[in-house]
């Protein structure tokens, strides 16, 4: 029935939320079915329209498709295909690509998530089409100007209309910066709803077949058997650890001549990291080593079932710090500052802080090694925390 002259009919919410790195899929996974949740439940107006759309900032199967698919979260509406590139083009790239679509969609919210460069580029798209802007994951803060997800941190939230927060010291640094009270939304960890998701499904992998299947340069080995709370794993992916020759010389021969003397040490590989070890000619050097496992990008439930049974993890992903921290992992984090000091161990969590330099975290490495699993969990990474987002988003004033 055509609505009446004049009537004020309500027609539903229209929601686009934004993916464009490995680290976004796992934070709007759950994002995704609580709206699905919610249109089951809601009809009419109630119900909210939703359009997801990746940049294409990470591309390879490995990285992004996998993610889809072992997450169950549908495939992209929209696909920009920005690709790699330094951060202004990566950032120009995709403003341009994605005001074309604010433009034809005129959504009622734009909702991204983390830190990565397709969140700032479409949080200042959002602004300057005057479209509602909504954070999750708001209220990080490092400190360190340096690192480029701190520059996309401080320009998101300070656009953002609605910020959702993992925990209480996010809300404290948003109020420092002057974010008004009724703006900022405690909500929890997103990532946590991917985790208690999807922990059944990672637990059930067996850890023989998940190395034979992901491991590269092999040369015909027989797969090591890796005992439950035995083995090392490490990931390494930002450019202050991996970009600096001497530095990730250094990290190498510390993983090499010391953790691996003494357990088998397993390094799902990222791209950036690959490429660098090769110019670095520290490749060879890895791959003769026997107690040295080098993994192809891993996807999420093989890199949980890794993560739930390592004696240590070395990292500099803020990602695995938080699951470490869940999990009772003690853990490395191999970066002189982080936006998440609540998995510090002084906080609520199981992780050292312990830069990149070798001294430093051979002592953290001993003391990790002595210390017995124990899982922490911070306020409201329950969860429940993509239900509370989409409850908070229905609750705002739809267009008419
Ligand atoms: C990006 C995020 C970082 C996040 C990380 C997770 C920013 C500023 N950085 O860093 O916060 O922790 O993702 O992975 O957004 N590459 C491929 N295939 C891909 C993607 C990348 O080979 O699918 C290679 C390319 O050579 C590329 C390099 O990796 O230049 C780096 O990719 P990029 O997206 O620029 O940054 P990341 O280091 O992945």
């Amino acid at each position: 029935m055509a609505p009446k002259s004049g009537s004020q009919e309500r027609i539903p919410m229209k929601v686009l939320s934004v993916v464009g790195a490995r680290p976004n899929f796992m934070k709007i996974a759950p994002f995704v079915r609580a709206l699905e949740r919610h249109n089951a439940r809601c009809d009419g107006h109630a119900r909210m329209e939703h359009l997801l759309v990746h940049t294409g900032q990470h591309y390879d199967d490995q990285m992004s498709r996998a993610f889809f698919a072992d997450l169950r979260i549908p495939e992209a509406d929209i696909n920009l295909g920005i690709g790699s590139g330094s951060h202004a083009e990566q950032v120009g790239r995709t403003m341009i690509a994605f005001e074309k679509v604010v433009r034809a969609e005129r959504p009622d919210w734009i909702v991204v998530v983390g830190d990565v460069n397709a969140t700032c580029a479409c949080s200042i798209t959002a602004k300057k089409e005057h479209v509602r802007l909504a954070h999750i994951e708001a209220g990080l803060r490092s400190g360190d100007l340096e690192m480029p997800e701190e520059i996309n941190r401080l320009v998101t939230d300070r656009l953002s209309d609605l910020l959702f927060t993992p925990d209480r010291l996010s809300c404290s640094n948003l109020r420092a910066e002057g974010t008004p009270e009724a703006m900022i939304q405690f909500v929890g960890n997103i990532m946590i709803d991917t985790l208690e998701e999807e922990r059944a499904r990672a637990t059930a992998l067996a850890l023989g077949p998940l190395l034979a299947e992901n491991r590269l340069e092999v040369d015909g080995a027989a797969p090591p058997s890796l005992g439950e709370d035995q083995f090392a794993v490490v990931t390494l992916h930002r450019p202050s650890n991996v970009d600096d020759p001497p530095t990730l010389a250094a990290l190498v021969a510390f993983l090499l001549d010391e953790v691996a003397q003494e357990r088998d040490l397993i390094w799902p590989i990222h791209p950036r990291t690959r490429k660098q070890l090769e110019a670095f000619g520290l490749w060879q050097r890895l791959r003769g080593c026997r107690r040295v496992h080098l993994l192809q990008p891993l996807g999420y439930h093989a890199m949980l079932r890794l993560t739930m049974s390592a004696r240590v993890m070395l990292t500099d992903s803020g990602g695995l710090q938080e699951e470490c921290c869940v999990l009772g992992t003690p853990c490395l984090t191999m970066r002189w500052n982080t936006e998440r000091p609540i998995t510090l161990r002084s906080e609520e969590g199981t992780s050292w802080l312990v830069g990149n330099q070798v001294a430093q975290i051979r002592a953290a490495y001993q003391e990790a090694q002595a210390t017995s699993r124990l899982a922490r969990r911070p306020e409201l990474w329950d969860g429940q925390t993509a239900v509370r987002i989409v409850d908070a988003l229905a609750a705002t004033a739809p267009r008419r």
